[in-house]
């Protein structure tokens, strides 16, 4: 499978001038919101408007796939008020932009555990994934009730599922059979991370995919990141020197060969 030849830590993957697959977190809503003295409830709002540009940006940047995170398993800490809200904008988002979507070669997915979601948010995503199931030109994810942590533990679980010897003390287990369980195996690993909102941390998104990811942080809130916002990530992104563990000789080496 094109995964397991592409894994990181396995092979030094292909790497393309634009990123092939970009993951976000979309953070700063709320404080964009506030600076506003409007609710918090209108940042989430614009969020929603901002990932549409986004989503249009990337398609034009030549962007093959990308994953956004919407709602973690941590999430549902905050007040009930506003995890309703939450969900009921997912609803709407969904119901609203899924002709689109469709007629643009879009192929959307949800991943996270979506058991604990409500039947009606429940069907609004599976209505709006087989709307789009045939489409390949663009691969939009949204996580929603997504933890990195969990994702582990379900394909650990699926895995040992498939091959009980492996659960057998001192039996190696090779990370091209747990791989195909975990909720990305559709994708190729992230090239570049974003965290919008000034925070520089993780919080429990895609743990296992970002192993060699190059991340992006950026003061600006997620409602004011545009197209030019993301051609700034992208520019940033050019000018590292992605390794893969190598040294700086090897990697100037592989790039002076013609291509074939
Ligand atoms: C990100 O914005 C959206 C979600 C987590 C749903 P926040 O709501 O976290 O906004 P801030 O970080 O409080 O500004
Ligand atoms: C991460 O943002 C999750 C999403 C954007 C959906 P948070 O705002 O929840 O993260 P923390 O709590 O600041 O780490
Ligand atoms: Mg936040």
């Amino acid at each position: 499978m094109q995964q397991h030849s592409q894994s990181s830590t396995l092979v030094v993957p292909t790497v393309h001038a634009v990123p092939q697959h970009i993951a976000v977190i979309m953070d700063g809503n709320g404080r964009w919101a506030n600076a506003r003295r409007l609710p918090r409830m209108v940042g989430h709002e614009r969020g929603v408007a901002a990932l549409r540009q986004v989503v249009e940006a990337c398609m034009k940047q030549g962007v093959r796939y990308l994953s956004v995170f919407a709602f973690s398993s941590e999430n549902w800490r905050r007040p009930e008020e506003e995890v309703s809200f939450l969900m009921g904008l997912f609803i709407k988002a969904l119901e609203r932009e899924v002709r689109e979507l469709k007629e643009n070669g879009v192929r959307l997915r949800v991943i996270g555990d979506l058991s604990a979601f409500n039947t009606k948010l429940r069907q609004a995503i599976s209505r709006a994934e087989a709307a789009t199931e045939m489409n390949d030109r663009f691969h939009l994810t949204v996580a929603a009730n997504y933890g990195g942590r969990w994702d582990i533990l379900q394909a650990t679980r699926k895995m040992l599922d498939q091959h009980p010897e492996l659960a057998v003390s001192g039996v190696p287990i090779p990370e091209e059979l747990l791989t195909p369980h975990l909720s990305m195996n559709f994708a190729p690993e992230p090239d570049l991370f974003i965290r919008t909102g000034g925070e520089e941390r993780i919080s429990n998104f895609l743990l296992w995919q970002l192993a060699y990811t190059e991340f992006y942080f950026t003061e600006c809130f997620w409602p004011e990141f545009d197209e030019s916002q993301l051609e700034l990530a992208i520019q940033s992104y050019q000018r590292r020197e992605r390794r893969f563990g190598r040294t700086p000789a090897q990697v100037a080496q592989e790039c002076s060969y013609p291509a074939s």
